[in-house]
């Protein structure tokens, strides 16, 4: 959150409902507050004053931000905000001390602090298993005292980040004294954007309220207009600055940038942005043209590396955007006030000198990964090789960035990832060398990454594309899989045929030489095959038993584990829970660990 540090004005009663919805959260009952507004309204401008209040008041705050990054999103971005700066106040032990043996190795997918991480089990399982280690340590912190979690700009949030979110907000029964405070950009909600679902989801549990931030008043204008120059501003200043900026507190500022208002006023409201740039000297404006290439907030070093300016010459180069409020610094580095004054000024630059920044960014990055925070680098050179063109490069770290994405369980943006993989692979010379794979495990990582992330059509597309460049007849275990996952996908679409791709798969997964596909392939048809209607129960419990077999033989033991857990449903309905009771004890590693009834 950044403030330009002078008064606030007006937002008495949106400051009222957050304290009111502290102290319901207080008392003990759910309470999250979403606020939403145009960009500059001033959304982070109210969360840091009531963030600064309830600090006061002795609670914690916990703030997220989400990142603007497009496509090539970091996963999870505004939680590993908000553990970092626990981490940053209580130490990685501080915060691993409250969570239940073990569980840390979930959050070190997200933060390499946290040592080393979980071993990749059942993707899916960790995922719940690293959402719920979450709400642990939320629930552990609210019992210490008041909590406020701050998530800014949900509109850029990335789809993990989303779904993280609601399971909170669903989960807030269990965490007394927790108050959830999330802003977005209501302007930029189109009617296909992501968070719409989300907020429509909220608007239906009843302790989410919304706060539509408006614009500011005349008066309200006119106090800040004030405030910003140290005099009444006349009638005909103030005629102009409402007229022009319809009370919009950041365009009020850039207008009045100057102390006083500019003469000429600029056409559109971007440009408004610009020219308040415009009035620093050529060298600042030179760096933040630079700045505006890198992600909202830079690195010290990182700034200094790409600009060729050393600590000190950048700092002096840069001294006056502080001034001016366009620029805030930090201890870490800094950022632009508002990313729409990144904007402005990163669309005033040309497209070469656009690519040649970008690439001039991933260098730096390359040659130096401690330049952006630990672990960050693959997405981080994955975004400025492709924007700087540089292919080869871009499908690389692309290649990184999905293997680090999956790591982190966030499946929707590995699959962003490994889809700007295929994309880049007819661009690219010898892409298959460059990464040490071939196309087709790309699409199966992918296919892989659609299942888990939700998106089953997209999965079928790429299942497909990958069984076209398979030789079954040479490679059948490889495509057996891929027709498993193709009518796994079609279950979930409902398709009327999906059973034609997993009765292929038994058929073309050899049973010689005993193998994990073959018994994976036969796990999945058997369970399957109780989902049809009027299905035969000597039948289901044959085909069980045979993927039991087959994954004992392969000495499979999670697929046996599964078929176990099959053949037991199969049992059931006969009315012999003794038997299936009997079925566990003798698996090796008791009762399965994956149900899909
Ligand atoms: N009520 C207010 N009083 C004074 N300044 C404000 C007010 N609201 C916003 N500002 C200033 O306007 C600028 C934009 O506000 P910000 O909170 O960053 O907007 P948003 O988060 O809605 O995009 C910031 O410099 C902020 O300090
Ligand atoms: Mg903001």
């Amino acid at each position: 959150m950044r403030t330009s540090g002078s008064v606030l004005v007006g937002r008495d009663g949106p400051l009222a409902a957050l304290d009111a919805a502290l102290a319901a959260a207080g008392r003990g009952q759910p309470a999250t507050v979403l606020i939403g507004g145009e960009a500059g309204v001033g959304k982070s401008r109210l969360v840091s004053e009531f963030a600064q209040r309830s600090l006061v008041a002795g609670a914690r705050v916990l703030t997220g931000e989400c990142l603007e990054l497009g496509a090539g999103g970091l996963p999870f971005a505004p939680f590993i905000g908000v553990l970092r700066g626990l981490v940053r106040d209580l130490g990685p032990d501080g915060v691993t001390g409250m969570l239940p043996a073990g569980a840390a190795g979930e959050f070190a997918r997200l933060l390499p602090e946290f040592g080393q991480p979980a071993r990749p089990g059942d993707p899916g399982e960790a995922r719940a298993r690293l959402f719920e280690q979450m709400l642990i340590l939320l629930e552990q912190l609210s019992d210490r005292g008041p909590v406020v979690l701050v998530i800014e700009d949900a509109h850029w949030a990335d789809q993990s980040t989303r779904d993280l979110l609601l399971f909170l907000i669903r989960s807030q029964r269990a965490l007394e004294g927790l108050l959830i405070v999330v802003t977005y950009r209501s302007d930029e909600l189109h009617r296909t954007h992501a968070l719409r679902p989300l907020l429509a989801e909220l608007g239906r549990i009843g302790w989410v309220t919304r706060i539509e931030l408006g614009t500011l008043t005349r008066p309200e204008t006119a106090e800040l207009a004030a405030r910003i120059v140290g005099r009444e501003p006349g009638e005909d200043v103030l005629a102009a600055v409402y007229g022009r900026t319809e009370g919009n507190p950041l365009f009020i500022e850039a207008l009045l940038a100057g102390g006083e208002l500019s003469i000429g006023l600029p056409d559109s409201l971007r440009d408004l942005l610009v020219a308040s740039v415009r009035r620093l000297p050529e060298e600042t404006q030179a760096v933040l043209r630079v700045a505006s290439a890198g992600r909202e907030r830079s690195g010290h070093a990182l700034l200094a590396a790409v600009t060729g300016l050393d600590d000190a010459a950048l700092a002096q180069a840069l001294r006056p955007a502080v001034a001016a409020n366009v620029l805030v610094t930090d201890a870490d580095g800094y950022a632009f006030r508002h990313s729409l004054i990144r904007e402005a000024v990163h669309d005033e630059l040309l497209p070469g000198e656009l690519t040649q920044l970008h690439g001039r960014f991933a260098e730096a990055i390359d040659a130096d990964r401690s330049l952006v925070p630990p672990g960050r680098a693959p997405v981080e050179l994955a975004h400025h090789w492709h924007e700087g063109h540089e292919l080869s490069r871009a499908l690389v770290s692309a290649w990184q960035a999905a293997a680090d994405s999956g790591k982190a369980l966030a499946y929707a943006e590995q699959l962003v990832m490994l889809s700007r993989v295929l994309e880049l692979w007819d661009k690219v010379p010898d892409a298959a060398r460059s990464i040490g794979t071939d196309h087709v495990a790309v699409l199966e990582a992918a296919v892989r990454a659609a299942e888990m992330a939700g998106e089953f059509d997209r999965g079928v597309t790429l299942a497909t594309a990958a069984l076209g460049e398979l030789d079954a007849a040479a490679e059948p275990a490889r495509a057996g899989l891929l027709l498993k996952a193709r009518g796994m996908l079609g279950l979930q679409l409902r398709r009327p045929r999906y059973t034609d791709d997993l009765e292929e798969a038994v058929r073309l997964v050899p049973a010689v030489p005993p193998s994990p596909e073959r018994a994976q392939v036969l796990e999945v048809w058997a369970h399957d095959s109780h989902h049809h209607p009027g299905y035969d129960s000597a039948e289901f419990r044959a085909r069980a038993q045979q993927a039991v077999a087959a994954a004992r033989e392969a000495g499979d033991a999670a697929t046996e584990a599964a078929a176990l857990v099959t053949l037991a449903t199969a049992e059931v309905p006969g009315g012999s829970v003794q038997r299936a009771r009997s079925l566990f004890a003798g698996s090796p590693r008791g009762p399965g660990r994956r149900s899909r009834c």
